[in-house]
Parts: structure tokens; C-alpha cells; sequence
């Protein structure tokens, strides 16, 4: 997406970018996952590592910081998910992400498409056995937001999910969401039609159904609930929100009022598949 335009002259250094994060409820022995743009902050001293610094501060020696670095999207030609190379394979979510991903201490989830990377205490447990049980369909095959996996574990762990410069627009944990979505629909298909009905949904190199909503609007609901903190990483909005609040409170207003948020595509698909 495009994010906030920063002010060159503001000048971030990783005090400044520990304080950002400690001003949205960061605290010591936190997991702090966060996505962002290196331009919007302003001048940032040392770029990418000062954020990790930053980052790192915030949480302490105990704590864990998290970025998403994906691999696999749209391009022409196509990328192939067996081409995926965990040491090698570039994020292409931005600077921020690829800084981390190259960080020595970085560690990363075995993933094509949806991997994330960690440092520090719990990094070993975060990353590891990314979709290795409690599969869920998704576009991007059954282990990207798997029941076991980092983006799992970044819930059951309450972590602070941030966002720098940007919106809830790239909250990667949404396709988290969708899929729950997805695997409680699908236990209600009668068995006779559940074959026909999945094989409609979207999977690897097959366009097709898939419940996606807008996770702006998402936001402006959990902002209303008083979820949602923001503040500052020099000239950048920082948000955050505890990855249990965003499930908690965000996946019953998906459930409540599934017209307001999913295309008529897929409603069409529910109720032609539970009925
Ligand atoms: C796409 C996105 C990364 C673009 O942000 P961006 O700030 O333009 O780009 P990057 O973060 O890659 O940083 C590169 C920019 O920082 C600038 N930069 C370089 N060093 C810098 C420094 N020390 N301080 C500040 N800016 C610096 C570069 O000049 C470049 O800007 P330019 O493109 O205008 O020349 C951002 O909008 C975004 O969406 N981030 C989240 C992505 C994500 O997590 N997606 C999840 C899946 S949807």
C-alpha cells in the first residue's frame, strides 16, 4: 500500500523508534510483530536496523520481535512455491522486512508464502514447524495459517501487532482469520457436497472463492471499541493492537454481519454449500 509520506526532516534513532512502541503498550518481555514503511518514520538513522533496535529495546532482553517476510506474490512471470528457499528467497514487503530477514540473529518460519521472521527469546519457538498440524484451507495451501504456526502462535501469545506508516490494510494476520472463517463454514457443508464446494474456493495457481474483507474498516470497528492504540515513530503513525483483541473482538463482527463484510460471490457460496 501507500504509505504515509514522511518528513525528511525528522530524524529517528532507535530511542525514538523504542519509545513509539512503548507509547502503543509495548512492554518488557513482549512479542512486538510489526509491519511498516521506512520512508513514512522520516529520517531514520542506520535505516532498517535502527528499527530492530528500536524494536528490541522496547520489549528488553526477554522479549521477541517479529516482521512478516513473504516471498511468494503476483508477478509476471509467475514465481514457482518450489523455488522457495528459506536462506535465500527476498521479502518483498519492504525495506523494513528485508533488513530483517538479512539480520544475523534473524530466524525464519519455513513457509513460501507467508513465512515470518524472529529474534530474540521466543524467536526459536515463534518460527519453528510452520504448518505442521491443524491445517486449514487457504489460497496458499493448508500450512500458511495453520493451527500450528507462527501467525498461530502470535495469537495464543497475545502479541503486540503493530504497523508503521501504514494501515490495517496489510494486516497479513486477516488471512488467519479468513481461514478460521473458512474451516467453521466448511464444517457445516454435508459431507455429499463438500468436495464440489471446496474445489470452487481459491487455492495455489487457482483463482476462486475466498472470504476476504476490508481490514480498514476492520480497524475504524476495533478503533471505535477503544482496541486500537496510536502513536508516533517520528513522522509516522504507529498503531497497534494485541493479537487476541483483533481475534476476539474482530472475528464475531465478521460472524454477525457476514453481508456487510464479504462479496456476494462468496455468500453465494455459503448458502448454495450449507444448504
Ligand atoms: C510498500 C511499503 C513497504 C512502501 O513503504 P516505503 O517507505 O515506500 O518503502 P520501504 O519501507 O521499502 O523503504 C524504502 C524507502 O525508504 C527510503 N529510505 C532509505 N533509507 C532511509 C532512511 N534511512 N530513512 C528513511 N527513509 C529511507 C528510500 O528512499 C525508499 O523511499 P523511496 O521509495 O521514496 O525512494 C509500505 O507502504 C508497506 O505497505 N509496508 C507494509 C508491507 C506489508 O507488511 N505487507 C504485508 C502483506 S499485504
Amino acid at each position: 500500500m501507500q504509505p504515509e509520506r514522511g518528513n525528511p526532516s525528522i530524524t529517528v534513532d532507535a530511542k525514538g523508534v523504542c519509545a513509539g512502541f512503548r507509547s502503543v503498550g509495548a512492554v518488557a518481555g513482549d512479542v512486538l510483530m510489526y509491519h511498516g514503511s521506512l520512508s513514512s518514520m522520516g529520517t531514520v538513522l542506520d535505516g532498517g536496523n535502527t528499527v530492530i533496535e528500536g524494536a528490541r529495546l522496547a520489549v528488553g532482553p526477554t522479549g521477541t520481535v517479529a516482521m512478516p517476510t513473504l516471498w511468494y506474490h503476483s508477478v509476471d512471470p509467475p514465481l514457482d512455491p518450489s523455488d522457495w528457499d528459506i536462506d535465500h528467497s527476498e521479502s518483498y514487503v519492504g525495506t523494513l522486512s528485508e533488513t530483517f530477514r538479512t539480520h544475523p540473529e534473524s530466524l525464519r518460519s519455513d513457509h513460501f508464502s507467508h513465512s515470518v521472521s524472529a529474534i530474540g527469546s521466543r524467536a526459536p519457538e515463534l518460527v519453528s514447524d510452520h504448518g505442521a498440524g491443524g491445517l486449514r484451507h487457504t489460497p496458499w495451501g493448508p500450512r500458511a495459517f495453520a493451527g500450528v504456526s507462527p501467525w498461530a502462535r502470535l495469537v495464543e501469545w497475545n502479541a503486540l501487532y503493530c504497523f508503521i506508516g501504514v494501515t490495517f490494510r496489510v494486516l497479513t494476520l486477516k488471512h488467519y482469520m479468513e481461514a478460521i472463517l473458512l474451516d467453521e463454514i466448511s464444517q457445516t457443508i454435508p459431507p455429499v457436497k463438500r468436495e464440489a464446494a471446496m474445489g470452487k474456493l481459491s487455492a495455489i495457481g487457482r483463482p476462486g472463492i475466498w472470504p476476504s474483507f476490508n481490514s480498514e474498516t476492520l480497524e475504524g470497528r476495533l478503533a471505535d471499541m477503544g482496541l486500537v492504540r496510536y502513536g508516533e515513530i517520528g513522522s509516522a503513525t504507529v498503531r497497534a493492537i494485541r493479537a487476541r483483541d483483533l481475534i476476539d473482538h474482530g472475528l464475531p463482527l465478521l460472524r454477525e454481519a457476514p453481508d456487510e463484510w464479504f462479496s456476494d460471490a462468496f455468500l453465494a457460496w455459503c448458502r448454495e454449500a450449507v444448504s
